[in-house]
């Protein structure tokens, strides 16, 4: 190898937080009743099989970009952060519909944040557990000093309305939180990684090609083999939630909040009994009224706790998420 030529190395700060937390969730609230009959199902069925009571439906001007927009929007003035000092904008998404251009340089002109770095990343409902990651190491490493995460979908654009396994779980909104330097350690080590080989367990039911070639074509939704992804979660992630908090030097005694992506409730409450959380944490519970999310469902989770109080500044948070792919990251960070 030749002589070293002196490049210059980016650093950051030692340390890197969340600084705000921001939401959007739309308008219309939709009960259980009104999917029951398309699904053969009841309201009974799905509140005892997932928890869920009622979520919320994007109406036709609440799109990507206008929820994105809306929850950064807060994001930023919690944290008071101005729009022109943002350097990166991550948007973790599958239902920007379109292949290409990423939907985060639109977000971060129409937010007035200059020309940030600005794209976006497929990891589904791990998504937003991926982009805090990715946003605390550019802090530190030096290629950002403020970065907006959001997490967002409209998942009813690809819904099946008939499908029986996810037509009552998905649903659409927006979160979005604002990472920063920090004088204080705020964003634990992330542990983050993918499973292929189950690649199926949730997915788009055709590829765009196979649909635009067929006589009748119709929009490919989500599919999901529910109870596979189901045991999987319950039991394979506890064990990553768990290897967070080591990997952040605590004990799950130390922990104040837990907020995990909100797929299901009984899956919330299976990780919690095999992480063994102390009765004192405080789990966030959103997939109740809010359904599953996927992207925005943790910041959302997170942004519900602190705006009613059962996260306060300063207190410590496991995050997990978990999704298609099958993808799953995880770290603990402090309440901003
Ligand atoms: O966000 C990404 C990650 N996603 C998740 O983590 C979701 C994971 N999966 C789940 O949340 C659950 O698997 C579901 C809530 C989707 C389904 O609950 P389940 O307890 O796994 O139900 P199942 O698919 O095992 O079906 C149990 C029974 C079946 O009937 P039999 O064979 O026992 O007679 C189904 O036919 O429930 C029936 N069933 C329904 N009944 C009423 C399935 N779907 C429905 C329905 N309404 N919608």
């Amino acid at each position: 190898m030749s002589a070293p030529v002196g490049l210059a190395t980016a650093t950051g700060s030692s340390y890197a937080a969340l600084l705000g937390v921001g939401a959007y969730r739309p308008v219309r609230l939709v009960p259980n009743s009104e999917l029951v009959e398309a699904i053969d199902s009841s309201d009974e069925w799905i509140q005892q099989r997932s928890g869920i009571k009622t979520r919320r439906f994007a109406g036709p001007d609440e799109s990507v970009q206008m929820m994105s927009v809306a929850a950064a929007r807060e994001a930023l003035e919690h944290a008071g952060i101005e729009a022109g000092q943002v350097d990166a904008v991550i948007v973790a998404t599958v239902s920007h519909m379109m292949q290409t251009p990423a939907i985060a340089p639109a977000i971060a002109h129409e937010l007035g944040c200059g020309q940030p770095v600005a794209f976006d990343i497929s990891a589904a409902c791990a998504g937003f557990c991926h982009g805090v990651g990715l946003a605390a190491d550019m802090v530190r490493g030096g290629s950002a000093r403020h970065v907006l995460v959001i997490g967002v979908e409209r998942l009813t654009d690809i819904l099946d309305r008939t499908d029986r396994g996810t037509a009552f779980i998905f649903a659409d909104g927006a979160g979005a939180v604002v990472v920063g330097p920090s004088e204080t350690p705020g964003i634990g080590p992330v542990v983050w990684g993918s499973d292929g080989e189950q690649f199926d367990y949730i997915r788009q039911t055709e590829d765009w090609r196979d649909v635009m070639t067929s006589d009748s074509p119709v929009m490919p939704a989500l599919t999901m083999q529910g109870s596979a992804v189901f045991r999987w979660a319950s039991f394979a992630m506890a064990k990553v939630g768990l290897e967070a908090v080591e990997r952040a030097g605590i004990t799950v005694d130390d922990l104040d909040c837990f907020v995990p992506h909100q797929a299901n409730m009984r899956i919330t409450d299976a990780m919690a009994r095999s992480m063994k959380l102390p009765a004192t944490v405080r789990i966030a519970r959103d997939v109740a009224d809010q359904g599953n999310t996927s992207a925005a469902s943790v910041p959302l989770a997170l942004h519900r706790m602190v705006q009613e109080g059962d996260a306060r500044s300063g207190d410590v948070a496991l995050l997990i998420a978990f999704g298609a792919g099958l993808a799953y990251a995880a770290q603990v960070v402090v309440v901003p």
